[in-house]
């Protein structure tokens, strides 16, 4: 359970701060042994998973199949046309049914509510692989990828250029638990949703700012974080967004601004040449592939967590 009696991984401001540090600590303890090249310990043996996506992926289904198996479990991959939730069967039908076989639920949908119907029929833990909303175990795989490279997330810097999407929504519910300065820099109309920032802002935790001005936001970062600007089901928005966010990519000009100390992140997949460029990803103060690896390291520790082994 994780501290408020729940049983699901699904936000990570429904856990406490000692909590998440914790689930931290040991993806680190994870991350070391499964480095090492050790085999044996398997605390998921005899364990099963079911791992829907109504969305493609290659990290989170790679990384929570591949680490749930070095741990010993088996992982059930459902893609969009297996369940197809809601059309072909409803949501609280799937989560009673899943849950007679398995042990744990992932799930990557589209709408939040489903995530919240799902864990609400469930009768295993439900851990939130991404939904238009959110997306938790990335922004966990981040705060560890930034633990790694500076020692420490509170007190650091992490400015996000780009949409308010769900990736934002993931830095402010950490930022209402863990200190940290957390500023999102995004154009005028897609600012992240409002209440869940003055909901952070009210926790009075972090600095939290939201502004429209990247080479302002972006000064004495310790961090530079950027995501697609068409998020999965904005596809067709592409190529309005390139318009609107002009002034908004990540280029080697705007890393300077933000100066040497300041590494790369990057959720991924990317569009080179678009919200970033190809020399900043490829800088060697671009972290985005520790930060990917970081997924299945900081999700074992999740799913330990929710598992209580
Ligand atoms: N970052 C991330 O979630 O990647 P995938 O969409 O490939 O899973
Ligand atoms: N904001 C992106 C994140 C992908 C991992 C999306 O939702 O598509």
């Amino acid at each position: 359970v994780n501290g408020k009696g729940l049983k699901d991984f699904l936000h990570i401001n429904d856990f406490e701060k000692a909590t998440i540090l914790n689930i931290l600590e040991r993806a680190k303890e994870i991350k070391a042994l499964i480095k090492s090249g050790e085999r044996t310990y398997l605390p998921f043996k005899g364990k099963t998973m079911a791992m829907i996506f109504a969305k493609p992926s290659m990290r989170t289904r790679v990384s929570f199949e591949t680490g749930f198996n070095l741990l010993g479990g088996h992982a059930v991959y459902l893609g969009p046309d297996d369940i197809q939730m809601g059309k072909r069967e409803e949501t609280r039908d799937v989560a009673r049914v899943l849950s007679g076989y398995n042990d744990v639920i992932m799930a990557r949908l589209f709408a939040h509510q489903d995530i919240l119907d799902l864990a609400k029929y469930a009768t295993v833990p439900v851990i939130n692989g991404l939904t238009d909303y959110n997306h938790p175990c990335q922004i966990m795989a981040d705060a560890l990828t930034i633990i790694e490279h500076i020692g420490q997330l509170e007190g650091t810097k992490v400015v996000y250029v780009g949409d308010g999407n769900n990736i934002v929504h993931s830095w402010l519910l950490l930022a209402s638990i863990v200190p940290f300065h957390f500023v999102c820099a995004c154009p005028k109309g897609f600012e992240p949703d409002q209440e869940t920032v003055k909901k952070a802002q009210q926790t009075g935790v972090s600095k939290i700012e939201i502004i429209h001005d990247p080479k302002e936001a972006v000064r004495g970062a310790d961090v530079v974080y950027s995501d697609v600007w068409a998020s999965m089901g904005q596809k067709e928005e592409a190529a309005y967004r390139r318009q609107v966010f002009q002034g908004f990519q990540v280029d080697e000009e705007l890393m300077k601004v933000a100066g040497p100390k300041a590494y790369f992140m990057h959720c991924l997949p990317a569009e080179r040449g678009v919200e970033v460029t190809d020399g900043v990803i490829e800088a060697p103060n671009s972290i985005v592939f520790p930060q990917a690896e970081n997924r299945m390291h900081a999700q074992n520790a999740i799913m330990l967590h929710v598992l209580g082994v």
